[in-house]
């Protein structure tokens, strides 16, 4: 190939290259604008009536039976298969049917995130059956509790780096734990489950009552988990996964290395087409055709 041929080929490509990283760039910053909180309407509004203000009991009772008593007992008071969830609470019974956790499919070390089994009628005719038959625990939020209009995200962000990244890590990847436990990943959480989570405390993870995070502290962490670690705002422009400065550097690398490459060639053209000028009216470059004849 020619000097020329291979300027032909690599020039359309740099350009491509270029153009590729200049739309993930923008298209970059418009995500981080459109960004919108992942908060969803949590539908709900609490009155001080029975339990049954979530859906409707008998509903719930029937399915329960069918997916939760032979673990959890007709009367959810608890088997060798799993524990009583007598009086454990609205916003327990909620994280753990939202998340996918549970119906387990059979007793594990750790229920997993799946998409959940019942849509949100469901899962509320669940949560009344079950707070029926005892009362306490943490009720589902308010529409109140999650508005996180006025939250501190600053705030938030600094009871997340003391409270939370122990084990949640800093940008909520997640992170392994003790005893084959791991602390999930937060992307893609709603702001009812970071609530309930930080409330109840699933699992080997610690409730915090509002004694140690008030309620205005949790909107801040609400906000900086469904806002922040959601929708990160990477003054770069794209975050490219949040993965750390490896990445960004390889990117930096190719991008960088492709704009010097083209700037090379232009300037080799130039000069080439110069010199061809002064040669008197040659078409062809003798160099290039020297050089196709070793290829
Ligand atoms: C195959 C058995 C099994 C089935 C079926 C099952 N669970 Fe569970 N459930 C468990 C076990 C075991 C745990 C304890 C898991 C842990 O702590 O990691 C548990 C934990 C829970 C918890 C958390 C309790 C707490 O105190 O933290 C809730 C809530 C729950 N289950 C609700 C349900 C509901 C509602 C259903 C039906 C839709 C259901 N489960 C179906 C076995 C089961
Ligand atoms: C000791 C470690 C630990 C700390 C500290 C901790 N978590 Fe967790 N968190 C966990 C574990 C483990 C789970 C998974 C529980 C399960 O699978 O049943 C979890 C689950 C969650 C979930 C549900 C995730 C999902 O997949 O739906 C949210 C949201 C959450 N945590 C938020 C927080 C926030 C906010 C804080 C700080 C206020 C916090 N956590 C502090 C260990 C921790």
């Amino acid at each position: 190939m020619t000097t020329r041929a291979l300027r032909r080929v690599l020039v359309p490509f740099a350009v491509v290259v270029l153009a590729v990283a200049l739309g993930v760039f923008v298209l970059g910053r418009s995500h981080v604008q459109a960004g919108s909180p992942a908060m969803e309407n949590p539908g709900i509004q609490l009155t001080a009536s029975a339990a049954s203000r979530y859906g409707s009991i008998t509903e719930g009772r029937t399915l329960f039976e069918a997916s939760c008593s032979a673990c959890h007992g007709a009367g959810a008071q608890g088997s060798a298969l799993g524990p009583s969830l007598l009086a454990r609470g609205a916003a327990t019974i909620d994280l753990w049917l939202s998340t996918g956790w549970m119906p387990l499919a059979e007793p594990t070390a750790q229920p997993v995130n799946k998409p959940p089994r019942f849509d949100r009628q469901q899962i509320l005719d669940i949560v009344a059956f079950v707070t029926s038959l005892a009362p306490g625990g943490v009720s589902i939020p308010s529409a109140a509790a999650l508005n996180l209009k006025t939250a501190d995200v600053a705030q938030g962000f600094d009871l997340f780096s003391l409270n939370c990244a122990p084990c949640h890590t800093i940008t909520g990847a997640g992170d392994a734990l003790a005893d084959g436990y791991h602390a999930p990943p937060l992307h893609g959480v709603t702001a009812r489950q970071v609530y309930e989570a930080v409330r109840t405390g699933p699992s080997n993870m610690p409730p915090f009552g509002p004694r140690q995070i008030t309620p205005a502290q949790l909107r801040g962490i609400i906000k900086y988990v469904t806002q922040e670690i959601e929708h990160p705002a990477s003054p770069g422009g794209i975050s490219l996964g949040g993965v750390g400065p490896v990445a960004e550097g390889f990117v930096g690398l190719f991008v960088g290395t492709g704009a010097c490459l083209l700037a090379a060639f232009w300037v080799g053209d130039r000069t080439e087409r110069e010199d061809d000028e002064h040669g008197g009216g040659q078409e062809e470059d003798p160099k290039d055709g020297l050089e196709g004849a070793h290829v």
